[in-house]
């Protein structure tokens, strides 16, 4: 009888054919867990960014020579040793990455939310847990997202506004005239209020985030909670208030023109 079985079964000894296996981190980032890590991490970037765009911005208030040196300093990082902006594009395409992955991060998440709970919840969801913050965080990024394109077309290309557009002569060099950029770019009210708009919601979007990123990485005893709390807050609020001094500035006349 064991014989018949076993002729019927066939070898058993070098037919198994592994599975072609992805390279770890594409399997890691396949997973709920994966996902969560690629969010915390490059959401720590652009916090960095956020955070030193807004300290290197309030040179605004030394003068327009201190805020276009910084710019122009930027350009030139590492130059003569790499050629003119080669570091500012290197460090933009780091950015550029950070966001496209942040961004399908949270999709797929979203996707695979849905995928697990096809039927949507029937009583009232608990919001004391899931709190304003956390349930805007969609939104929020979405229009912070517009901002940043507004933002990049106003500021960094000078398309939606000729006058954003500005120059100024060092000697024989033609500079970018980044602080009367600004300027122009405040003095129009509904500009001013979207900015103050877009960053309290980017302020509501990096308190959650800033809260989720010990939750992501797995450091979230219960302990500590006061402290992400003051994090958090602390976080958002130093961003929010340095950014929106800029357009109010500008409103209030305490920031002006700078003639050369
Ligand atoms: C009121 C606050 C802000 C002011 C006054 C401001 C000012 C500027 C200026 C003048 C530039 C162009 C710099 C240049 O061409 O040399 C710029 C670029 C940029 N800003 Fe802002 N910014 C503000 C808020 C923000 C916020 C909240 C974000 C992101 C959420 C952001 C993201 C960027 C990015 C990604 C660039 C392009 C950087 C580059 O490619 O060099 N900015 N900003």
């Amino acid at each position: 009888m064991a014989q018949v079985i076993a002729s019927r079964r066939g070898p058993v000894t070098g037919t198994a054919k592994a599975k072609p296996r992805r390279p770890f981190l594409l399997d890691l980032y396949s997973t709920a867990v994966g996902k969560k890590y690629v969010m915390a991490i490059t959401g720590i970037a652009m916090m960095g960014f956020v955070l030193f765009h807004m300290i290197g911005n309030l040179k605004m208030f030394l003068g327009a020579s201190d805020l276009n040196h910084y710019a122009h300093f930027l350009e030139k990082l590492l130059y003569p040793l790499a050629p003119e902006k080669t570091v500012l594009w290197i460090l933009r395409a780091g950015l550029i990455g950070m966001l496209i992955l942040h961004l399908h991060a949270a999709y797929s998440l979203t996707v695979m939310n849905r995928t697990a709970r096809p039927v949507k919840y029937q009583s009232a969801r608990d919001y004391q847990i899931a709190n304003f913050a956390s349930r805007t965080m969609r939104w929020s990024g979405v229009i912070v997202l517009a901002f940043i394109v507004w933002h990049l077309l106003d500021l960094t290309f000078g398309v939606v506004n000729s006058q954003t557009n500005a120059f100024y002569m060092e000697g024989d060099e033609r500079l970018k005239d980044v602080y009367n950029a600004v300027i122009y770019s405040f003095e129009r009210p509904v500009v001013a209020v979207f900015y103050i708009v877009a960053n309290v919601l980017l302020g509501i979007h990096l308190f959650h985030g800033a809260w989720s990123i010990f939750q992501s990485l797995g450091w979230n005893n219960p302990r500590f909670n006061k402290w992400r709390n003051a994090f958090a807050t602390g976080f958002a609020a130093i961003v929010v208030i340095g950014n929106v001094t800029f357009p109010v500035a500008v409103m209030a006349g305490i920031l002006e023109k700078a003639t050369y």
